[in-house]
């Protein structure tokens, strides 16, 4: 087992289907990578196939967004509806984090990159568990309703930028995730829910980290190939997001997490214009 190079390891998260078995054996893995670390004898990144697409359950069923069915968050099955959308991105999350590693693995990078992308992979699995016990707690489970198939089009688009993965998926997906969630957080204090309360609280406060470390190595990458990363980062946006960057922004938490206003303000605006 510990002769496997983290891309090995990467590989084998990508190819389990089951979410509490991604989850757990992601987990297994973060903590060898990070038991290497501290013994001073680092795992090799190595060279591994990564798939197009993760393995994923049989259900849930993955829909055109179009035709998932929206709740009100007002009713209890709302509420679930908001845990399982949870669920689903966090699932996302995980393989994101890893597929990174064996994508991307011909560049160059330092140790620090994999630290901080093996550390994100180990919190979205924490992330995907916690919500799972929620889901759990309201008598509903993982699979249990329909949910997004797009997801995973925001790592195919980019399956050979490096660039263009870290400005859409940290800078703008898991950004947008900073704007969100504390209306969630405050659609289950009305509901008196302090599990999910719990829960949205620890994600939101480790996400911050999760959209730094994008921007961090973004701005490396700018630097390694004298880019202006401002510039650099609106054509990227450009060229691979298909969706709108929507205010309002959390601009408090993009700050701290290293994302300053005229990074997004300007592709919002052109988002609102009729074209
Ligand atoms: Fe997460
Ligand atoms: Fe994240």
């Amino acid at each position: 087992m510990t002769d496997l190079s983290l891309s090995q390891m990467a590989v084998e998260v990508l190819t389990t289907a089951d979410g509490r078995e991604k989850t757990a054996l992601s987990r297994a893995h973060a903590k060898r990578w990070f038991e290497a670390r501290e013994a001073g004898t680092p795992l090799p990144v190595g060279r591994a196939e990564a798939p197009l697409r993760p393995s994923r359950p049989e259900t849930p069923r993955l829909l055109d967004p179009r035709d998932v069915p929206r709740r009100r968050p007002g009713t209890e099955a709302g509420r679930i509806a908001i845990l399982h959308a949870v669920a689903h991105i966090e699932l996302n999350a995980v393989d994101l984090h890893w597929d990174i590693i064996p994508r991307f693995a011909d560049t160059k990078m330092p140790i620090g990159f994999y630290d901080d992308w093996v550390k994100a992979a180990e919190e979205e699995s924490k992330h995907f568990n916690l919500v799972c016990d929620c889901l759990e707690a309201h008598g509903s489970h993982y699979g249990a309703l329909d949910a997004h198939a797009g997801m995973w089009r925001a790592a195919e688009d980019t399956v050979d930028d490096f660039m263009g993965r870290l400005a859409v998926v940290p800078m703008v997906m898991e950004a947008r995730g900073l704007d969100v969630t504390p209306g969630m957080i405050e659609i289950f204090r009305k509901a008196k829910d302090d599990k999910a309360i719990d829960a949205l609280s620890i994600i939101y406060a480790e996400e911050v980290s999760h959209v730094a470390y994008g921007s961090k190595w973004f701005h490396f990458l700018c630097g390694r190939h004298e880019l202006d990363p401002k510039g650099a980062f609106h054509d990227l946006v450009r060229r691979y997001f298909h969706g709108a960057l929507k205010p309002p922004f959390n601009e408090e938490k993009r700050a701290e997490a290293g994302l300053p206003p005229d990074f997004y303000w300007p592709l919002a605006a052109e988002a609102k214009s009729p074209l």
